[in-house]
């Protein structure tokens, strides 16, 4: 059985929490493989709206195994504040339905503290970030000063780690930013009851993932955040602080690159983005009111305002490069509606001169102005549409013709936040001869 991993393709929030929800009734395994509560993924079932930070997508779908790969970093409050919501909405949670790495790492208050100080330090040139404490989490990981789950159930472990890494944190926040000290005793205390409560849910989610292939089970990888947000590809400085490209699920899940089958970009019909940071598309006009309203796009996790604008092929085409694209999922087809026209930015003008391909430096994209195409607009309502020939013929030109700049076949449309309101053109699982190039 094929394993397919979904990705976003622009700055997050594309609908990736609804699709792999859609999607996981044809898996056995669900993983989120980088990224922490930064995330918040949307899922909208038989009109009852959850909103998972931690747990996979699929955690919804009895019979499914969900996992949390050593790639993620893990806020133990935030992981169990979902897991106690969860089961206060009737879904059964546990060591049996939800299985966390012992080597993702573990978000500690400092981590936070940390997080917000820099923020406020940095005034106006803020990233924008979450203030979950991720960037100072990975930091510590890639330093090797980092607390695994691992440490977390093993108190000896953890008061030895927590002591070493408080000292210096401790010395950070009081000399450099002028703020208070955290308190050894109070966080020693919080967190080994944590590990107390995950203990059961920990285990070598590799050796799960590879004994479930090995017996011919799906996996589908769940990426967090989105390809532009990537902290190698993405718009560095303003990104975060994993790798959110597809590549990811193999070294933050501990399965090789040969047993990914297909890989699918969730792209909205249009762009948004939380956060600082060079948006070309972006509109500040009655057209970028119309998408912030009708795509009632305010932050899952933050709340925060998304910034939006038109689609960007340049965007998708750096996605479908940096992923290796098989299909594409279109969502939030049904928020264009009422439009006169939709444009496709399909190139930049920098300094007078014209770029097909997305920049890597940042300070090249912020001075890049799109070129645009414009495709007529329509007002029929596709929410309940469940089929592509019965879309409107202007709806489905929009379509194929992401299609075809993109070069990458549409295997999904989304036109409504529900479960149900998706037409599905070809099911990823059961096609995994879909060709890798268009
Ligand atoms: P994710 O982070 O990629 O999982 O996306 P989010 O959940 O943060 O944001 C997507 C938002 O759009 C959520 O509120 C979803 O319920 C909603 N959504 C997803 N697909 C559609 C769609 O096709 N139409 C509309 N109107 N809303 C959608
Ligand atoms: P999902 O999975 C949209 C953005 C933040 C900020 C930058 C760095 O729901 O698509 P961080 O807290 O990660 O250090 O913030 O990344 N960001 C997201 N934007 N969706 C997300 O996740 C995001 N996770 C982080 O707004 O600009
Ligand atoms: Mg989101």
């Amino acid at each position: 059985m094929p394993n397919v991993v979904v990705v976003g393709t622009q700055w997050g929030d594309e609908g990736k929490g609804k699709v792999v929800d859609l999607l996981s009734d044809s898996a056995d395994y669900i993983v989120r493989f980088q990224g922490g509560n930064n995330a918040g993924h949307t899922l909208v079932v038989a009109g009852e709206t959850f909103i998972l930070h931690l747990i996979p997508s699929g955690i919804l779908h009895p019979n499914k195994t969900c996992c949390i790969g050593n790639g993620v970093v893990v806020d133990p409050a935030v992981l169990l504040g979902e897991i106690k919501n969860l089961r206060s909405h009737q879904v059964p949670v546990g060591p049996d339905n939800l299985v966390i790495s012992g080597q993702a790492h573990v978000i500690m208050t400092y981590h936070r503290e940390v997080d917000h100080a820099r923020e406020r330090r940095k005034g106006k040139g803020k990233i924008g970030t979450t203030g979950r404490g991720i960037g100072p989490c990975y930091e510590d990981k890639a330093s090797r000063a980092g607390i695994r789950i691992h440490d977390l159930i093993n108190p000896n472990s953890f008061t030895g780690k927590l002591k070493e890494n408080l000292a210096e944190k401790n010395f950070y926040l009081e000399k450099f930013f002028g703020g208070q000290p955290l308190n050894y005793d109070s966080i020693a205390e919080e967190y080994l009851a944590y590990g107390e409560q995950l203990r059961p849910y920990v285990a070598n989610v590799s050796e799960l993932l590879d004994n479930a292939r090995r017996q011919g089970k799906s996996i589908l990888f769940e990426g967090a955040q989105g390809t532009h947000l990537d902290i190698d590809h993405g718009t560095y400085p303003f990104v975060t602080s994993s790798n959110a490209v597809a590549g990811g699920a193999c070294c933050g899940s501990g399965i090789g690159p040969g047993h990914i089958d297909t890989v699918i970009g969730i792209c909205k019909a249009y762009t948004t983005r939380v956060g600082s940071g060079p948006f070309p598309t972006e509109l500040t006009d009655a057209v970028g009111e119309h998408l912030q309203k009708e795509g009632s796009e305010f932050g899952s996790t933050t709340g925060r305002p998304r910034r939006c604008g038109w689609l960007d092929m340049v965007v998708l085409k750096n996605a479908a490069r940096l992923n290796g694209l098989t299909s594409l999922a279109i969502t939030k087809l049904d928020v264009l509606t009422g439009l006169d026209r939709v444009r496709i930015a399909t190139s930049y003008v920098q300094e007078a001169s014209s770029l097909g391909i997305f920049p890597t430096e940042c300070f090249i994209l912020e001075r890049c102005q799109p070129s645009y195409v414009d495709f007529p607009g329509w007002s029929e309502d596709i929410s309940g549409i469940r089929t592509f020939s019965d879309l409107p013929q202007k709806t489905q030109r929009y379509l194929r013709a992401i299609e075809e700049m993109a070069e990458i076949p549409l295997s999904i449309v989304s036109v409504g936040a529900g479960r149900e309101q998706t037409i599905v053109l070809r099911n990823p699982f059961e096609d995994i001869s879909l060709p890798s190039t268009f």
